[in-house]
């Protein structure tokens, strides 16, 4: 998976900020930790912030490592995280080079599908938790829940756009499939291994509020938008507006589903 399109946290702020900071809270819920003052914990391709912010927020921790593979999603991160606590790393995060067991906590949000090998991430993870650490991550399930991305890509399939059945983020993500998901983090040795949906409502304004951030080019769904023709984009856009909404004025809520995986350093 190429990581070209994480290149302005600012456009990708504006396009998935909206969802992902309101399911990181969500995911810390589920895991039960809000409050619970860990010793240490890292946050694997943090990106610009969201899951860390939370983790803050929320008192998780002491300290705090946020770890992303992209200096401009880290800077971002920087610059809105200002905490002696945090510190921020930049490397990949299926070979972070940490040594092991550093962690009692170690969390991702929304990164685990887009690295090479997830699997090769799972394993990292689990490496970098001390006996007993809370291992947790979640990844939005495109082939269903995710409905804001769903159904762009239902739309761009509705029109026969190219590549579309290559490009689905449900066709390139087995991982976000629930029992692959599962599989995978038993098979990474995370004792007590669970996998269960974490949602929230993503809110718009409007259409143009919903679909604008389309154009950004930051993720899997945008860099397909973007790279279509002209006349291909317009007939999207058209049939998604159809599919999400009677009046293109009004405001409107789409279901957003992720599956959260929970277990335990051994
Ligand atoms: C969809 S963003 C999620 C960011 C953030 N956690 C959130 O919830 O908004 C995916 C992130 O994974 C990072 N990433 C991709 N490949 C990576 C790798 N091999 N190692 C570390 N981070 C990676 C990207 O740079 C990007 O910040």
């Amino acid at each position: 998976m190429t990581n070209d399109f994480w290149s302005d946290g600012e456009l990708y702020e504006r396009y998935t900020g909206r969802w992902s900071r309101l399911i990181a809270n969500e995911f810390i819920a589920w895991l039960g930790i809000e409050g619970s003052r860990l010793e240490n914990c890292i946050d694997m391709g943090c990106g610009t912030g969201a899951l860390s912010e939370a983790l803050l927020a929320n008192a998780v921790c002491e300290s705090l490592t946020c770890f992303d593979l992209s200096p401009a999603y880290l800077s971002l991160a920087k610059k809105r995280i200002q905490s002696k606590e945090v510190e921020f790393l930049l490397g990949d995060g299926q070979n972070t080079l940490l040594p092991s067991g550093k962690y009692c906590g170690v969390v991702s949000g929304l990164a685990v599908n887009f690295v090479e090998s997830p699997e090769k991430m799972l394993s990292e993870m689990r490496r970098l938790g001390r006996s007993g650490a809370t291992l947790g991550l979640y990844i939005w399930d495109f082939a269903d829940g995710m409905k804001p991305i769903r159904m762009f890509w239902d739309a761009a399939h509705e029109c026969r756009a190219p590549d579309v059945e290559e490009l689905d983020s449900a066709n390139l993500f087995p991982i976000c499939q629930r029992e692959n998901l599962l599989e995978s983090i038993s098979e990474a040795g995370w004792l007590e291994p669970e996998v269960a949906p974490v949602e929230i409502d993503a809110r718009f304004e409007n259409f143009d509020d919903y679909w604008t951030p389309f154009l950004s080019g930051q993720g899997t769904a945008p860099a397909f938008a973007v790279g279509l023709g002209e006349e291909v984009r317009e007939k999207v856009r058209q049939t998604l507006c159809a599919m999400v909404t009677h009046d293109s004025n009004e405001p409107f809520v789409l279901r957003t589903s992720a599956w959260g995986a929970k277990g335990i350093a051994p």
